[in-house]
């Protein structure tokens, strides 16, 4: 099981090597920079959702045959190794297919009322921001949104002018998914926490870069996904704070939620359970579990100082290419993870990350839904090269020689 804060199997440099020999995908040479968008997945994970078909396929909290009792276990086990990744407790973790189905969820099963006021900002993911603006149109809440400065940092002092008593919820990004850098939610939760606000972290790009630890950020719900640090897809959590859980009701209901069900009324289960209506990804919640404990086995302190170092790689060696403008800030002493947005004067970002993909390199190319920070950027789109454990300077230095091409 992994454990938080025991990151002990690897020596203190991480041996890129041996982690490419247990990516399958990775033996041809392609070069793949586009981890924000989703990441590879290792033999470790495969085998582990294998295992789960071959050997003990069956629903889960159902059957009382050998079959559904091992999946039963292992399905929870998944639910406390990731739990523990995050320095959570296990009933704090819902699993819902991805970071915006869980995010839409928790803003459909508050209790809102017309005249609430929920604050967010402009560098926000759609899936930040909809659910939010949904709410809007649907209640006639107040979306107050917080600015960013040119470079799409978001300052503190901002938090504290729009967060005030009649503020219900505030949403924002721990990790921008267009620049890569971190934004100070411990300090936005802390502020939302003195005005009896909730604080709802998107943590979809955090949690696979960097270590957390829940209990530190001030927030009381996270959101994250598997298939953006190493899991299958079709599988992310919530981080849903005891204190709250009993607040929401669910947004969605039905087998597997109720412990008693009568023509006129039914009675919920404890939290999680209550919001996990249906049959759950079985196999995928085992291949996330074998997923955070192939992180944690590496260790995310590592993981993060080596992402560290081939971003600063990369920037130094795109800065010296004329005609490259790169996005948001790049300055010493800001902490960012391995994301970098940048365009070549004269090339759409669509054709610039075909001639990429013609030499077996991919990046994404796009708004990166995030239309609100590109206008904040003063742009329509741009590619994004984005890293992972995996990637090395050799891919980084490729990906700069077909610039030299172009
Ligand atoms: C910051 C951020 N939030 C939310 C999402 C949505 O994640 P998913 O597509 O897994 O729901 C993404 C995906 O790129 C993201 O980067």
């Amino acid at each position: 099981m992994y454990v938080h804060g025991k990151d002990k199997y690897w020596p203190d440099k991480m041996n890129i090597n041996q982690i490419r020999g247990d990516f399958p995908i990775l033996r041809d040479g392609r070069i793949y920079f586009d981890n924000a968008a989703t990441t590879l997945t290792p033999r470790q994970v495969l085998d582990a959702m294998n295992e789960y078909y071959e050997e003990f396929n069956a629903n889960v909290h159902r059957g009382l045959h050998k079959f559904s009792i091992i999946a039963s276990e292992r399905y929870e086990e998944s639910r406390k190794n990731v739990a523990n990744f995050i320095n959570a407790d296990s009933d704090e973790i819902a699993f819902f297919s991805n970071t915006s189905k869980a995010i839409n969820f928790i803003a459909l099963s508050l209790d809102w009322k017309k005249g609430d006021k929920i604050v967010t900002t402009e560098i926000e993911h759609h899936s930040n921001l909809l659910p939010w603006l949904r709410l809007k149109r649907k209640f006639g809440i107040n979306v107050e949104i917080v600015k960013a400065d040119e470079n799409g940092c978001l300052n503190i002092e901002d938090f504290e002018n729009a967060i005030d008593k009649k503020t219900r919820l505030v949403a924002l990004t721990h990790i921008s998914n267009v620049t890569g850098t971190v934004s100070q939610v411990r300090d936005v939760g802390k502020i939302s926490g003195d005005n009896n606000a909730l604080c709802l972290v998107d943590g979809a790009q955090s949690v696979p870069h960097i270590k957390i630890n829940i209990k530190e950020l001030n927030c009381d719900f996270m959101a994250f996904s598997a298939h953006k640090m190493l899991g299958p897809t079709g599988i992310g959590a919530a981080y849903i704070k005891k204190d709250i859980s009993e607040e929401l009701d669910p947004a969605c209901v039905g087998g597997g939620t109720v412990d008693y069900v009568s023509l006129d009324d039914y009675t919920l289960l404890e939290p999680p359970q209550r919001f996990e209506a249906g049959t759950p990804p079985i196999a995928e919640a085992i291949g996330f579990s074998r997923a955070v404990r192939y992180l944690g086995d590496i260790g995310m302190e590592k993981i993060e100082k080596y992402e560290k170092e081939l971003t600063k790689y990369a920037i130094n060696l795109l800065e010296d290419i004329d005609g490259l403008d790169i996005y948001g800030t790049c300055k010493p002493g800001v902490r960012r993870i391995g994301i970098i947005p940048f365009n070549i004067r004269g090339i759409n970002a669509d054709d610039l990350a075909s001639i990429l993909d013609s030499h077996g390199i991919a990046v994404r190319s796009g708004h990166h839904c995030a239309i609100p920070l590109m206008e904040v950027l003063g742009i329509k789109e741009t590619v994004r090269a984005s890293f992972y454990l995996y990637n090395t300077k050799e891919e980084i230095e490729q990906m700069i020689s077909v610039f030299g091409k172009i």
